[in-house]
């Protein structure tokens, strides 16, 4: 199946690295203007580097805290006064934010404080920043909960037995 996304503006959350690079350059690959933010600057350049050379000149790099409503509203206001639209929202940014499988008692209130913002806020503020403008346009996709939080390397370890969920 050959899916284009010519005249389509794409917003990447997350792009610095594993999946949200690969949906960067699979995007902008296929014809879409991509927005690929993340807080890691050397992995976005990275982003931008190993892109094919037809797939570089429609990615835009961004450094964008995605828990920072301030940083969200400036991203989606510059991409869709340079692309002009904003059609697609792919919220990657997330997952366990650096923490590994420890037992749930262990865990702090920021710790989990920090995985919600990410991959909750994160989701919320780019709903309600672009929620007007796709309305407007009267088209938009919004595309998240690629998280793998509930998984085995989450902070919810699943050898432990109060969090156990293997079938019986
Ligand atoms: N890798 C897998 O096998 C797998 C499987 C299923 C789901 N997932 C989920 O998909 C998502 C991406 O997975 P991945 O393996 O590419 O994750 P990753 O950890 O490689 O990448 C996450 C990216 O989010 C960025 N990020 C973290 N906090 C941010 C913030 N506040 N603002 C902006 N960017 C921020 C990081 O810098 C990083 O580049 C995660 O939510 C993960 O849980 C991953």
């Amino acid at each position: 199946m050959d899916i284009r996304f010519q005249s389509k503006t794409a917003i990447v959350t997350g792009a610095a690295q594993g999946i949200g690079r690969a949906i960067t350059h699979g995007l902008a690959e296929r014809g879409a203007d991509v927005w690929a933010c993340d807080i890691d600057k050397t992995g976005l350049q990275r982003t931008f580097a190993t892109a094919t050379p037809q797939a570089q000149s429609p990615i835009h790099t961004s450094i964008t805290d995605v828990t920072s409503k301030d940083a969200v509203n400036r991203l989606v206001s510059q991409a869709s006064k340079v692309s002009g639209r904003v059609d697609i929202l792919i919220h990657v940014a997330g997952g366990v934010v650096g923490q590994v499988g420890q037992p749930v008692e262990k865990v702090t209130e920021d710790q989990w404080q920090a995985i919600f913002d990410v991959n909750l806020k994160g989701a919320f503020l780019f709903s309600q920043a672009l929620a007007p403008l796709m309305k407007k346009a009267g088209y938009g996709k919004i595309l998240g909960g690629v998280d793998a939080a509930g998984g085995p390397q989450a902070n919810t370890d699943r050898n432990d037995p109060v969090c156990d969920d293997k079938p019986e």
